[in-house]
């Protein structure tokens, strides 16, 4: 196993693997560090095939010494060549990643599963996680199936289908009245004294890791090949940063050949801190009230904003951002051409590719994977409205009149 310290991403300072997230020394945050040297190309590739259906398969570059279960098992999602999708947008090789094909419907189960399993090895017997309503679900649905006690910190405004598919799971759910910088600060601090394992606070460091296995799905669906280029959303930035480290990875033991893909990154333009920081040529974000339809990616105040910066500009990528608008149609744009319906952060994705291929961003023989992480049904407020229903009576006449006779020889 490759898994050595948690190190601090400033000052590179190492410390043991355990329930700590933030630098003793520079109040740098911590990530997970490997040596990969020891890994052989061949034979981690047979073992990933030989592995089981889920992100555990690669659990040689996950944080653990034993490959842990659990008992929802995320990943393995369709990766979707979307031809209609490219020809709309003029481009010869998209790719849709569609992780809403997870158990709670979301990307979020792969960052809980890793933080779930490191939580029961270290020995926490209550998780909890600040939400902006993916991670709430996931949470509270793996705590439910590991047999978990678990409190979830959600903004009180956050849609009901999302409350609605937490609640349903039996977790304590509390409803904080404030943003979800307001809320991730309560949790910041409630850590402190309690014997419970903050999915996205004290063991965040591990947390974060789940989403590499995003990556090295798509690299595997593609044959163990890279796309070009990668359009991802951003919140916190853990995710965008994440997905590329995966790459990174799989680059250095040998498993793949070339270069990490040009990294474009998508916010909403209701809370773009980081997209105004890479438009601005800041190297740090200056924190933003968010109020955007996009409530999943709607943290003012990113983590890893920083690094997320210097990868887009490190891969020659960019980081843009979309209207409430743009957001609808990039949903109505990906479920019309592949037949996924995306929630909002889905959409600000669909859209921000779209709005990259109309301005000649993107070259046309390009491969391009987006990755859409989370379920439409989980944000349905945002399609109403936007399409027509022919209400008519139980009569062919009827029906002919309302949609004419083309219909019906149609
Ligand atoms: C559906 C969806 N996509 C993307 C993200 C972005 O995640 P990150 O905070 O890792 O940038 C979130 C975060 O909550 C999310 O719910
Ligand atoms: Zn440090």
């Amino acid at each position: 196993m490759s898994v050595q310290a948690l190190q601090c991403k400033e000052c590179h300072e190492t410390y043991p693997l355990e329930a700590r997230y933030v630098c003793d020394g520079c109040f740098g945050p911590l990530e997970v560090a490997y040596d990969l040297s020891g890994i052989d190309a061949a034979h981690a590739r047979r073992r990933i095939q030989a592995g089981p259906h889920s992100i555990w398969r690669y659990a040689d570059f996950l944080p653990f010494e034993r490959a842990p279960r659990s008992a929802l098992a995320p990943g393995l999602t369709p990766l979707v060549k979307a031809d209609r999708l490219a020809e709309r947008l003029g481009l010869r090789e998209v790719w849709v990643k569609n992780d809403a094909a997870n158990p709670t419907h979301s990307f979020k189960d792969r960052v809980v599963a890793v933080a779930l399993a490191k939580a029961r090895e270290l020995g926490y017997e209550v998780v909890a996680c600040a939400s902006t309503g993916n991670l709430a679900n996931a949470v509270a649905a793996h705590a439910a199936a590991e047999g978990l006690a678990s409190y979830v910190f959600i903004p009180a405004d956050l849609e009901e289908q999302k409350v609605l598919a937490t609640g349903v799971y039996g977790t304590n759910l509390v409803a904080v009245r404030g943003n979800y910088d307001d809320v991730n600060r309560l949790c910041t601090e409630l850590s402190h004294d309690r014997e419970w394992a903050f999915v996205n606070v004290n063991v965040r460091p591990y947390y974060a890791e789940g989403s590499k296995t995003l990556s090295y799905e798509i690299a595997e669906q593609l044959g163990f090949e890279l796309p070009d280029r990668v359009v991802a959303p951003i919140a916190s930035g853990s995710l965008f940063t994440k997905i590329a480290r995966g790459f990174e990875e799989w680059l250095e033991v040998g498993l793949l050949e070339g270069r990490v893909p040009v990294m474009d990154g998508a916010q909403a333009a209701g809370c773009s801190p980081v997209a105004t920081a890479f438009s601005e040529g800041w190297e740090v974000c200056k924190p933003v009230k968010p109020h955007t339809i996009a409530k999943s990616l709607a943290i003012g105040n990113p983590a890893d904003g920083p690094y997320a910066l210097e990868l887009a500009r490190r891969s020659g990528g960019t980081i843009e951002s979309v209207t409430d608008e743009e957001i609808c149609a990039g949903i109505r744009l990906l479920a019309e051409t592949t037949g996924i319906f995306t929630e909002t952060a889905g959409g600000v994705t669909a859209a921000v590719l779209a709005k990259l291929a109309a301005a000649g961003s993107i070259d046309p023989e390009e491969r391009v994977v987006a990755v859409i992480t989370g379920e439409g049904l989980k944000t349905l407020d945002t399609v109403r409205g936007t399409f027509q229903t022919h209400e008519i009576d139980p009569t062919v006449s009827s029906f002919e009149g309302a949609l004419g006779r083309a219909a019906v020889a149609a």
